[in-house]
């Protein structure tokens, strides 16, 4: 087993020529000089580049603290973030937790639930954990880059009364956290108010690109994951995917023949996981790349699937529905657990023909098989390898994905570092609730309301 994530692409060979990928490979060049020489589109924002090995130590440290002190006073911790500012922590705490970490009992000094808030508006869902944690100790970790976002203001708003009420405003105190800008935001100003334990997003850090900074850190520490090992698997493969040659640079391989494929007519990109843990990090990596390219009118449309799940459910439209998909599996070599499949007597089922196989030997043929299938259906395969799950390889993982994006978005003629897009519902929303500022924009929605509904 190697110590690196290893890309192969040997299956989707027979759905481009040699030439076209030694012709990308000076605009990979280019965009290589784009990214690490801060010279391309939306600079100011790639600190996350460096950050494996610039991180602010003392701050790290402080987040170990804040982290052992969560799990030392409290049975359940409620981050409330949403976007960028959630989806890097929960792809970390899924991956790297038990299955089902939340089922098990939590308490003080062992395991800590961890519920993730502010993330949807639903009065259910947050009805939901309320119920959960009635009788527990709790700590909340506020996380808003803006510190405006509505989703996550208002359930702050919701479990701030919640824990004032239990522990009192002084108590309060001791259990909130607040990760947010280091000097605007509504967020940053309560937290000075209250005087709240608060983390610094760096200013050149976008949400997307934020997990390994105290966005993702705290709650991931707090959930029991060790984050230094998971910087030292983001520092290895930052220094693994600096070379601009693509012949050599796997990373850039990857954003390279997702663009070769895009170019062909391949609009969609499937990432597929054989491990239900890898579920959140699809998610994290759908919004990674779906609001770093997804704009100009251009990008390929980011997708994922949870196999052998999805199988049934979409493995029909993947292997004979339209051919403008491609798929990217993330293949984990080697399970954390063996499970050997016994000997039946009756042998009814008709299984004893996998007698002391593992369940993980039958996984890895279904990916197989599956993969020949859908390469034979007309689907072009990327594959990353991943030694096995841990902390480390989370942090190569997400090192490896972001790099790629930036390259990608690069390659694609966009700015991979902005998102102008994501604000146009909000405008719309804060209108029809009557937020001032917005009278202008209410009215012609309140005309189109009323004309729709005549
Ligand atoms: O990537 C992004 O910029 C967005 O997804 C944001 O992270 C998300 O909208 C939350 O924003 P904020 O952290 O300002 O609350």
């Amino acid at each position: 087993m190697s110590n690196k994530l290893v890309f192969d692409y040997s299956k989707s060979c027979g759905f481009f020529e040699q030439c076209e990928l030694e012709k990308i490979s000076s605009e990979v060049k280019t965009a290589h000089e784009m990214l690490n020489q801060k010279s391309g589109a939306g600079s100011e924002y790639t600190g996350w580049l460096d950050l494996p090995h610039k991180y602010d130590r003392a701050e790290f440290e402080k987040i170990r603290e804040a982290a052992q002190r969560i799990r030392d006073n409290s049975d359940v911790l409620i981050v409330i973030g949403i976007g960028g500012s959630y989806l890097g922590a929960r792809a970390a705490v899924e991956m790297l937790s038990h299955p089902f970490y939340n089922c098990l009992p939590f308490g003080k000094g062992k395991r800590t639930g961890i519920f993730f808030a502010g993330n949807n508006l639903s009065s259910a869902y947050i009805k939901g954990i309320i119920d959960i944690i009635k009788d527990k100790d709790i700590s909340i970790n506020v996380i808003s880059k803006s510190g405006t976002t509505t989703e996550p203001a208002i359930a702050f708003r919701i479990f701030r009364e919640y824990v004032e009420k239990k522990y009192g405003r002084e108590g309060a105190r001791e259990r909130i956290y607040v990760t947010t800008d280091k000097s605007s935001g509504a967020l940053k100003r309560l937290a000075d108010a209250e005087g709240y334990e608060s983390f610094v997003i760096p200013d050149d850090v976008g949400g997307r690109y934020s997990v390994l900074t105290p966005v993702g850190l705290l709650p991931i520490a707090a959930s029991g994951a060790d984050i230094g090992k998971i910087m030292n698997g983001a520092a290895d493969a930052c220094d693994e995917y600096m070379n601009p040659d693509i012949k050599t640079n796997q990373c850039y391989q990857y954003a390279a023949l997702r663009n070769i494929l895009y170019r062909k007519g391949k609009l969609i990109e499937i990432l597929a996981n054989y491990e239900p843990s890898l579920h959140y990090f699809a998610e994290w990596w759908k919004q990674l790349y779906g609001e770093s390219e997804g704009k100009d009118n251009k990008g390929i449309y980011p997708s994922a699937v949870d196999f052998t799940t999805d199988l049934h459910s979409m493995g029909q439209f993947i292997q004979e529905g339209s051919r403008n998909i491609f798929e990217t599996v993330i293949n984990i070599e080697k399970s954390k657990q063996e499970i050997v499949i016994g000997r039946d007597k009756e042998d009814i089922d008709g299984l004893n023909y996998l007698e002391n196989k593992t369940l993980d030997f039958v996984n890895k043929k279904a990916l197989q098989g599956t993969l020949f299938a859908h390469v034979d259906g007309g689907v072009p395969n990327l594959m990353l390898n991943v030694p096995e799950i841990s902390d480390y390889y989370f942090g190569q993982m997400v090192y490896f994905f972001e790099k790629a994006c930036g390259i990608s978005g690069y390659l694609l003629g966009v700015n991979p570092f902005n998102q102008p897009g994501v604000e146009k519902y909000k405008r719309n929303m804060f209108a029809l609730l009557g937020k001032s500022g917005y009278e202008k924009e209410r009215e012609a929605l309140l005309k189109r309301i009323n004309f729709e509904q005549k």
